[in-house]
């Protein structure tokens, strides 16, 4: 076995993040961003600081699950969110089901449950649930505590912060209860071929399927099919793209900000 092989071996074995679901270029990268942190030249010198520094384990763990995230991540995407696909799945019923996959920190399910609690009258007159999943735990932990610096609220504004953040006085924010009651929290492998609803009116996934391959990338289309209704909204990352062979069973609505209806 070579020292890559021992290296992936080592990952599932400790990280249990399973490497054939990956590219193995991105692998390498994220490796060779924890062995340029830690003066480690080789995957072999790598391996060995791995198994004498337990607190390294953690480190590699996010290097490998980047979870780099932002409240209103592409702005237009949101304002097209806000403007036309949720009131669109409001104009006939009071009903919405949201899927947040891939949701790192929680700033794109707050984002959602911002816009739909400011839409539908502070929310009283709307039954809707966002689900928000992902792999990562410590990742969700922090996204369920919803617990934000200032840095982070940049992209909202003051009227934003005041109605739904309480200020704790130490330079962070907390999302309020009203927010958080809107969202569902909870742990998801999406190579796992399972939605976690059915009857979905929108899935948000962004910036999650970089790491996938195109088999994986296809797969977790079909995924969002099934877990879709009829006319219902799938929003990708800018810069990720459907596959030719899935490309029958979704419909462009808005080819440059990757929004998609579900092919009857
Ligand atoms: C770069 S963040 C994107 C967060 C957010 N969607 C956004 O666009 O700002 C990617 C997230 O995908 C999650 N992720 C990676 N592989 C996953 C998988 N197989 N199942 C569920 N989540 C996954 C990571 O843990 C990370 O939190």
């Amino acid at each position: 076995m070579d020292d890559f092989e021992a290296l992936k071996k080592a990952i599932e074995q400790t990280l249990h993040i399973h490497c054939e679901n990956y590219k193995e270029a991105y692998i390498k990268r994220r490796l060779l961003s924890r062995m340029r942190s830690t003066n480690t030249a080789t995957h072999e010198e790598y391996l060995r600081y791995l198994r004498s520094h337990p607190e390294e384990s953690e480190k590699l763990r996010n290097a490998l699950t980047i979870n780099v995230t932002e409240f209103f991540r592409d702005t237009e995407v949101f304002e097209l969110i806000k403007r036309d696909l949720i009131p669109s799945v409001l104009s006939d019923r009071k009903k919405i089901r949201i899927w947040c996959a891939g949701c790192s920190s929680g700033e794109e399910p707050y984002s959602l449950a911002m816009i739909l609690y400011d839409l539908t009258n502070s929310g009283t007159d709307l039954s809707g649930v966002i689900y928000a999943t992902d792999i990562d735990d410590q990742i969700l932990a922090r996204a369920k505590e919803g617990v934000y610096d200032q840095k982070s609220l940049k992209k909202l504004t003051d009227n934003q912060i005041r109605r739904h953040f309480t200020d704790l006085g130490d330079g962070t924010f907390a999302v309020k209860p009203h927010l958080k009651a809107m969202i569902r929290f909870s742990k998801h492998d999406l190579m796992s071929g399972i939605p976690i609803a059915r009857y979905l009116d929108l899935v948000t996934c962004r910036n999650v399927t970089i790491y996938f391959t195109e088999g994986q990338k296809n797969d977790l289309a079909r995924t969002f099919h099934t877990a879709l209704v009829s006319g219902g909204y799938y929003v990708m990352g800018k810069t990720e793209y459907l596959g030719r062979e899935i490309e029958s069973l979704f419909v462009p609505v808005n080819a440059i900000q990757k929004i998609f209806i579900k092919a009857p």
